[in-house]
């Protein structure tokens, strides 16, 4: 069995790690260069149903890239490249999947990486860092990932083992698809939340209700001269499904703000202005200044 490496070990990367070892599959943490000598040799896993426990990984560092068997990137979206460009020994053979939320990465590690298997995958578990050395599992979703470049293509198999530790994963040849539905969710839920600093659920209050219909529809919009067949109603109808089933979460861009952390708004926002040509996106444009404007 081929050993897992996942660069990125926030509360995401550590809950696939903790449930890709929890089915004994080898897992190795790569660590960067401010982990080095004060990195816990264990971190505390809390899953859904409370049980804890402590996961134990291997640890790699940018200088050991030559060993990496399957590279799954759960970085923020920002960190991507910096991180992927700092693993010079990184075989060519080395598929690499791209996990982070956001869009407008992948052409930069393709130029970046133009030898490797490109992957990308989308994931609507939920995690949340609780401590320095804690993570707890806060939902469990579904996963898909599929081909980036035609080298991408030959992984199909990475589906199985995924699907065995996470509940779900599924293989989709167009995986660009997936990633602008679960990007059209985030540039809703993920500026509003952050600017008005309350969790998912409060967005159904009424005082957000033309708010989250004009960006709704702006967001809607924009995706469909992408080439996204989803009618305005279902986009609707699953970003409410969303709201209500992440209700007492705080958004990955609002826990970013609230610890002063740089957030994804230019991967999530902004990719969705740069792709909006002569649509009017005037609620998208407030709430990306206003994000930066917050320090983001
Ligand atoms: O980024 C996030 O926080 C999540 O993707 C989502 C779905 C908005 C739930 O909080």
């Amino acid at each position: 069995m081929h050993e897992w490496t996942i660069l990125g070990a926030g509360a995401l990367g550590c809950t696939f790690a903790a449930l890709l070892t929890e089915q004994q599959q080898p897992v190795s943490l790569l660590l960067s260069e401010r982990h080095r000598g004060h990195f816990h040799p264990a971190f505390e896993f809390i899953a859904l149903n409370e049980r804890r426990r402590l996961v134990n990984t291997h640890r790699r560092f940018a200088e050991q890239a030559a060993g990496v068997e399957c590279l799954l990137v759960m970085t923020k979206a920002y960190q991507v490249l910096p991180a992927l460009t700092g693993l010079r020994d990184l075989s060519a053979d080395t598929p690499i999947l791209l996990l982070h939320n956001g869009m407008g990465v992948a052409d930069d590690v393709a130029r970046a990486f133009p030898h490797n298997p490109l992957l990308a995958g989308v994931t609507s578990h939920g995690a949340l860092r609780e401590g320095p050395w804690q993570v707890r599992h806060t939902g469990k979703g579904e996963t898909w990932l599929g081909p980036v470049n035609e080298g991408g293509r030959a992984f199909a198999h990475l589906q199985a083992p995924l699907a065995r530790a996470l509940g779900h994963a599924e293989w989709s040849e167009d995986i660009l698809s997936l990633q602008h539905r679960k990007l059209g969710i985030n540039a809703v839920i993920n500026p509003l939340t952050a600017c008005h600093r309350i969790r998912n659920g409060q967005l159904h209050e009424p005082r957000f209700a033309d708010v989250l219909t004009q960006l709704s529809e702006e967001v809607h919009a924009v995706l469909a001269t992408l080439g996204e067949t989803e009618t305005l109603e279902q986009f609707r109808r699953r970003l409410n499904a969303v709201i209500e089933l992440t209700a007492t979460n705080y958004s990955s861009m609002h826990q970013d703000l609230a610890h002063h952390r740089p957030t994804e708004i230019d991967y999530i926002t902004g990719y969705v202005q740069k792709h909006a040509g002569k649509l009017p996106v005037p609620v998208c444009r407030q709430l990306y200044h206003e994000v930066k404007k917050l320090g983001g």
